[in-house]
């Protein structure tokens, strides 16, 4: 493919509400919720919002500039940018880590298609608390039913990807993003108005810096770069379908400010739900699959019609979210695969669907009849998301900083982000000092820090 003929978005909003969507999935409404129950909730949150506003937005802010500059897929980028050198794993790294991230996201995307059907089919009503747990226990362990989701989720999002970038991405983000907001305001004023919500919105709002170990930093780190899709080359990608008008720092604002309020507006959704009906906010990734219904029954126990519509937008909501994302993520491995190996966009697709495929039936597996086989203590579903989230993922952060920041020609940076100087960008030096120093400096020092090292 050449530069002209190229695939971009059509509209600023396009490239806006598409970037969102990558954004914005389970990553805010499934792990922001269990990664800040399980760390304590409100000082975690801060810490999190640390790590967006000094190493999300920066390497957002390069990963665009890679992407838009070489107008390749991640790998071919850095072979663009850095012809004959070692960066080129960087980018091999990035697709290797979408495809481990999707195969086992795609595991959750199927059971919100499960929670939609119980929803629809009036599954919920009358069932208790030890009940909504008892069944999310069964039907996650069940060998089929999790694995004909996935393959389901997983061929919706083929199909989207298949009809391209503008008429497959650009338009469904288009629909789905606005519908998602409107359904997340809705579920946020009917859970605080719960009973007993007060303590989960404490919970949210009062930090405990007790609580703070190097594994809240870790945690911190790791969500960040999930949540804002970074370190995989997922908006390098993106950003290779972007025009050479678009601002690359506003859009990176615009980005990571829809992303965080989401998740926090997650928040607000889920513990006071959760706090209301007594279950405790470290669950795990259990957490909205055993709360959300129940507080949907006890709320509305009156009224069983508003019980009934609120868990089927809730998780019509979840997989909205999720197939944005996993469409950008199938995405960055499809872009590779057609361009590096120049095989039809249908083509590298397929391969990339069944190979997720066959993957995310072992993800699927591990978390019922393959528990017993595990790897560091940790089964094949715990171990991808540990490995990418908290390994890969803030690698790959690390090592686009210091590309950004010492590799690359200061000229192509500066052209980039200012689009040739037609832009005042007043952070522009702030930009280039993180992504030079701090950046790779704090994310070095965290993961030294868990290693034991600093101990
Ligand atoms: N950001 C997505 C979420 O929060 O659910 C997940 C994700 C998408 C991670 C794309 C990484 C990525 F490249």
């Amino acid at each position: 493919m050449t530069k002209n003929d190229r695939a971009n978005f059509g509209s600023k909003l396009g490239v806006i509400l598409a970037s969102a969507g990558s954004a914005v999935g389970l990553g805010n409404i499934w792990r922001f919720p269990y990664e800040t129950g399980n760390h304590g909730g409100a000082a975690f949150i801060l810490i999190y919002l640390g790590c967006v506003i000094l190493l999300g937005l920066p390497i957002m802010i390069a990963e665009f500039l890679i992407g838009r500059h070489s107008q390749a897929n991640t790998a071919g980028a850095y072979q663009k940018l850095a012809p004959g050198t070692q960066w080129r794993w960087v980018g091999r790294m990035s697709v290797l880590t979408g495809f481990l991230i999707l195969s086992y996201y795609s595991v959750v995307a199927g059971w919100t298609l499960e929670y939609i059907f119980e929803a629809l089919t009036n599954g919920f009503a009358g069932k208790s608390p030890e009940q909504f747990i008892a069944s999310f226990q069964s039907f996650s362990s069940n060998p089929w039913r999790p694995i004909l989701w996935l393959v389901l989720f997983l061929l919706g999002t083929h199909f989207i990807i298949v009809k391209g970038v503008e008429k497959g991405i650009e338009k469904s983000s288009k629909i789905m993003m606005p519908t998602l907001f409107i359904i997340i305001l809705v579920l946020v004023v009917c859970a605080v108005s719960l009973p007993g919500a007060g303590a989960g919105i404490e919970f949210l709002l009062k930090p405990d810096f007790s609580k703070v170990d190097s594994d809240v930093f870790l945690g911190a780190m790791g969500q960040a770069f999930f949540s804002l899709s970074l370190g995989m080359g997922c908006l390098c990608t993106y950003a290779s379908y972007f025009n050479k008008k678009t601002n690359l720092t506003r859009t990176a604002l615009s980005v990571g400010v829809i992303d965080t309020f989401i998740a926090i507006l997650a928040g607000f959704i889920i513990f006071p739900a959760a706090f209301s009906v007594g279950i405790q906010p470290d669950a795990g990734p259990s957490l909205i699959f055993i709360t959300l219904p129940n507080v949907f029954q006890q709320a509305f126990s009156g009224i069983p019609i508003l019980a009934y519509i609120f868990s089927v937008m809730f998780y019509v909501l979840l997989a909205l979210a999720a197939l944005t994302s996993t469409i950008s993520i199938h995405e960055v491995v499809t872009a590779y695969l057609h361009e590096e190996f120049k095989m039809s966009r249908t083509k590298a697709a397929r391969y990339v669907t069944a190979g997720c495929i066959i993957l995310g039936i072992f993800s699927s597996l591990s978390l019922g009849v393959m528990k017993g086989y595990t790897l560091f203590g940790l089964g094949m579903f715990d171990l991808l998301d540990f490995l990418t989230a908290k390994i890969m993922l803030p690698l790959g952060g690390l090592l686009v900083s210091i590309f950004t920041g010492w590799y690359l020609d200061k000229k192509l940076v500066w052209s980039e982000i200012t689009n040739d100087g037609t832009l005042k960008v007043p952070v522009y030096k702030l930009i280039i000092f993180i992504l030079k120093y701090v950046a790779p400096i704090a994310i070095s020092v965290i993961f030294i820090n868990e290693l034991g090292l600093l101990k």
